[in-house]
């Protein structure tokens, strides 16, 4: 089976201005400066360092953005799935929490395809949040809200002031292959607290299923994320489908995405069905 390059940079090289993955402009030793578009005609500058994970970008505002590349090339098939599974209830207004938000690049992504939806970014991490402050500020989301300090590891009561039954969506991407169990723990415990009844929690990412990662891109890319930290790797499908039981909420869909990513689609239980 075939992983596909997950080197964004390699991959991209060479695409045409106009489409929206990164275009290298030119490289030298380790250097290479992109054009991010984050929507057609609104663009940023990059001098991106090749193999620092994410990269600083300098933008017209002059604030400190980051670049994931994973980010820019996941994030229009996340909007597919995200457009797809909230379409039924595009009649009103909803509320969603992202979780472990990173750069921001994905929730200005999703904000104006879904103009129905109030985006709330969080991340634990202060540099991510002045990211996702800079990209808001450069795109000028308006159905974005600024990004909260939030532990997801930590009890619901500490998320940032949300209450009880207040969120319509809480998303995960690419969070729970980078943190620990405890904050798996602390997703599946929160997102039953805060959403409401038929509320969904959507999950992107690696996973193993029944112990076992499959193909071996995947068990390479758990090996050296346990390398980073050995309390992180990837998940359990079945280990997060108990959580999911054990907090008024079940496991609906797995969705297949590319490269062997898949959206785990979780949905909030109604009273009568958690009797
Ligand atoms: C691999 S990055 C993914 C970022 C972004 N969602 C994306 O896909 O580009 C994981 C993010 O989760 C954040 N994070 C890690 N542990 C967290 C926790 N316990 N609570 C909230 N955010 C956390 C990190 O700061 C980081 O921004």
């Amino acid at each position: 089976m075939h992983c596909g390059s997950r080197d964004l940079l390699k991959k991209n090289t060479g695409t045409a201005e106009g489409q929206k993955k990164p275009y290298i402009n030119k490289c030298n030793a380790d250097i290479v400066q992109i054009k991010v578009i984050l929507f057609k005609g609104v663009y940023v500058y990059s001098n991106v360092v090749l193999n620092t994970g994410d990269e600083h970008i300098g933008n017209p505002l002059n604030q400190t953005m980051l670049l994931s590349p994973l980010a820019e090339r996941n994030w229009e098939d996340l909007c597919l799935v995200l457009e797809e599974v909230l379409d039924d209830q595009s009649h009103r207004q909803l509320f969603a929490l992202e979780l472990g938000s990173g750069t921001g690049q994905h929730v200005i992504r999703f904000a104006p395809k879904m103009p129905f939806v109030t985006w709330q970014p969080s991340d634990i991490n202060e540099e991510s949040r002045d990211s996702i402050k800079a990209y808001i500020a450069a795109t000028h989301a308006k159905n974005v809200l600024q990004p909260v300090h939030l532990d997801a590891s930590e009890p619901w009561e500490k998320w940032a002031g949300l209450s009880n039954n207040s969120c319509d969506v809480v998303v995960a991407i690419n969070l729970l292959q980078y943190s620990s169990f405890k904050t798996a723990q602390g997703v599946f415990n929160g997102a039953g607290k805060i959403l409401r009844q038929n509320g969904l929690l959507i999950t992107y990412g690696v996973y193993a299923i029944n112990g076992i990662i499959t193909p071996s891109c995947n068990e390479q890319l758990d090996a050296e994320i346990r390398q980073k930290n050995p309390e992180w790797g990837l998940p359990d499908i079945d280990v997060l489908r108990q959580l999911a039981y054990g907090n008024e909420m079940r496991m609906e869909r797995i969705i297949e995405m590319e490269e062997f990513y898949k959206c785990l689609i979780f949905r909030k239980l109604e009273k009568n069905q958690t009797a």
